[in-house]
């Protein structure tokens, strides 16, 4: 009989194993790096002894303890020399066949090795675990050594000097114990795993050895194998709950590749995608493909595309340059700016939604909290998370201006830094915005200024790439088709309008999308430039508001890319650099208007005021340091009639820039109807 002849010893058989080729050379190169764990990739191990691999699965602690002993005695065979320096050997299992989905964890998996996949939401710092403690006896002062196994340190039951036997006190000696380094991770299912509406699950997971901690951070996207665990939480002085927790004791971590992971197309889907890209029309197609329900928007929809596709980033030597862009939406009360945002975090791989209202500058950026044991631990909020996807922020005007500023670096450097409680940590937050705001009026008022119009500062409105005002003015004709695309919508229950793409399809074009980098040909180069010189000339008379500056020529690159990307194109084409000047100007015609001159001055995106309005402004202070001169105050009704007459600036006007004064702090009011320089 064949079975008789086989061996059982599982360490033996972890023994032959590990005698193939492949990890003999692993075992001999362990030296060289100093390391005291060996990869094993479980696929080898379930192609050399399928029995051993399903045992391996079954009872992973018995079997686990088999590998190290097996890869311990195979380093002796190899490299005694330093088998005798590294005392053990560590298997760290990689690679299962399949990951278990946190959602279907549970009690069946109890004390089987599991592979899980997972966003990392929060780390604690790297905290040494004693693992075999040293008491001292205060009576004889002989040390007892005692392994550490539970959550707690354990003291010895009796001195072990034979003539004291005694039971205490003892002293925890620091110098004698051996601790290793321990760290807990949280982690929590990819935005694209989770079912739309469900909150997502998260898993502890318990980390034990200095080659493993310290490998993820907050928003890095890891698989972890090891064996499962169940814990009963301990409510204080009452004792243990009999519904467990879950954890996971972690044998190996591996940091996934941060692209969002989209399935693979198959060879069909890929035929599919490439012949969509060869489609003279495929940029109408996808932009007629984005939220079909909603109808018109169609520049707001390509900028959408442009936002999904992205531009390259460029990492040079000396500086960085975001690829992801930004897009605004500032609008009226209805104007399906949620709806948009919430299909736009449903299409994008790694999309996320998140409402201003109600979100903290923590719940966006990351925050350091204290865990119920009493550790520090880092959390990662919704901009970390969308790492090198799109964030859709909804309602950011009604975020409180303190949990405003977080976005601002994150905006910036594509980072989110925390440094609280011990912790200080930079996390990446590649993410692309996509922000819809509010007027502050409620409605748009066209007389007024972007700057007016909306409570966000201007050093978060600079950083857009393209603000659109979405305004809800009645009209006859466009009414009555909206009216009949809404009502035939109600009525089938489907959009009226068949996608061109199906949502399916779209995604996967997205991710296909990301792999291809274009770069700008000759031809594209030079639109951009003479777009950005002859823009540039235009304010070159004396007292011209500036039109655009360096910051909008990058955004047109960013655009340009991304419209080539969306083309699965290598090169940015003219075509590209000429719908990139284009949807640019129609941002900066509504939102970059000086309302006196009619030039686009971009000074009211990047200062919040125009040029004829800072000139404007000029003269108000001119005027009231005058009237200071007597009385060290200038009166109010006297300023206004003065700017009356003399510059012909009405009364409105006085008190509408005289307010913004106020409101910036140039200038404050000492007393009822007198108005003072700060
Ligand atoms: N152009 C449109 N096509 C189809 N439906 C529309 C359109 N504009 C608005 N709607 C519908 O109007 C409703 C309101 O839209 P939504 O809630 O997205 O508005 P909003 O811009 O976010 O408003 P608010 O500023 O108040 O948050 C939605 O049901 C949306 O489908
Ligand atoms: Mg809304
Ligand atoms: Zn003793």
């Amino acid at each position: 009989m064949v079975e008789e002849l086989e061996i059982t010893d599982p360490q033996e058989r972890f023994q032959n194993f590990l005698k193939t080729e492949e990890y003999r050379q692993r075992l001999s190169q362990m030296a060289m790096g100093g390391r005291t764990s060996l990869t094993v990739n479980f696929e080898d191990i379930l192609g050399f002894d399928q029995q051993l691999a399903e045992e391996l699965l079954d009872k992973p602690d018995e079997y686990l303890k088999h590998a190290n002993n097996a890869a311990y005695a195979q380093l002796q065979i190899e490299d005694p020399e330093y088998a005798e320096k590294a005392e053990t050997v560590d298997v760290r299992i990689v690679k299962l066949l399949e990951p278990a989905p946190l959602r279907k964890l549970g009690s069946g998996q109890i004390g089987k090795l599991v592979m899980v996949e997972g966003i990392v939401v929060r780390s604690s710092p790297v905290r040494p675990m004693v693992m075999r403690a040293a008491f001292k006896c205060k009576r004889c002062a002989t040390i007892t050594p005692v392994n550490q196994t539970g959550l707690f340190l354990r003291a010895p039951f009796v001195c072990s000097d034979p003539n004291c036997r005694s039971k205490g006190p003892y002293e925890f000696v620091q110098e004698d114990s051996i601790f290793i380094d321990s760290q807990d991770l949280r982690i929590q299912e990819r935005p694209e795993d989770l079912p739309p509406g469900q909150l997502p699950r998260t898993l502890g997971i318990k980390i034990v050895g200095k080659e493993i901690v310290d490998i993820a951070r907050p928003g890095d996207h890891i698989s972890a194998v090891g064996p499962v665990r169940a814990m009963p939480p301990t409510l204080p002085g009452v004792g243990k709950l009999r519904t467990f927790n879950l954890h996971l004791d972690a044998n190996s971590i591996e940091v996934l590749g941060k692209e969002p992971e989209t399935a693979m197309p198959s060879p069909e889907e890929e035929e599919q995608i490439l012949d969509l890209a060869k489609d003279p029309w495929v940029h109408r197609k996808i932009i007629g493909s984005i939220a079909p329900s909603i109808y018109g928007y169609d520049h707001v929809k390509e900028a959408i595309m442009y936002i999904l596709f992205g531009g390259v980033p460029k990492t040079l030597p000396d500086i960085a340059i975001r690829g992801e862009m930004n897009v605004l939406l500032i609008g009226d009360p209805g104007t399906a700016k949620s709806q948009l945002l919430q299909y736009v975090a449903r299409i994008a791989p790694r999309g996320l939604y998140t409402s201003g209202r109600g979100t903290t500058a923590a719940g966006l950026t990351a925050a350091v909290i204290r865990e119920k044991g009493g550790g520090m631990s880092l959390e990662a909020g919704a901009l970390v998370l969308a790492d090198k996807g799109i964030a859709c922020i909804d309602e950011m005007d009604k975020m409180r201006p303190e949990d405003r500023v977080a976005i601002h670096e994150a905006m910036e450097q594509h980072t989110v830094s925390v440094a609280k409680g011990g912790i200080v940590a930079t996390l990446n937050a590649r993410t692309a915005i996509l922000a819809a705001a509010n007027p502050t009026l409620g409605r748009y008022e066209a007389h007024r200024t972007v700057a007016e119009n909306i409570s966000l500062p201007v050093t978060i409105l600079s950083r857009f790439d393209l603000i659109f005002v979405l305004r809800d003015v009645p009209n006859k004709e466009s009414d009555s088709k909206m009216s009949a695309h809404i009502l035939e919508l109600h009525r089938k229950g489907s959009s009226p309008i068949e996608p061109p793409i199906s949502v399916d399809l779209l995604r996967k074009y997205i991710s296909y999308a990301k792999s291809v980098r274009p770069v700008l040909t000759q031809d594209a180069l030079k639109r951009l430039n003479d777009f950005y010189l002859a823009m540039r000339a235009a304010s070159e008379t004396e007292g011209s508001p500036v039109a655009i500056t360096a910051r909008q020529l990058e955004s047109l690159v960013r655009t340009a890319e991304a419209r080539a990307r969306a083309a699965l194109r290598k090169e940015v084409l003219a075509e590209d650099a000429e719908a990139a000047v284009a949807i640019m100007k129609r941002s900066l015609e509504e939102v970059g208007i000086d309302l006196s001159s009619y030039k686009i001055d971009i000074d009211i995106i990047m200062t919040g005021k125009s040029k004829s309005m800072r000139d404007r402004l000029q003269t108000i202070l001119g005027t009231m340091l005058e009237l200071e001169k007597d009385t060290g105050m200038a009166e109010k009704a006297a300023l206004e009639a003065e700017l009356e007459e003399k510059y012909q600036i009405s009364r409105s006007e006085t008190n509408r820039l005289l307010s913004q004064l106020l409101r910036e702090g140039t200038i404050y009011e000492p007393r009822e109807g007198y108005l003072k320089k700060t």
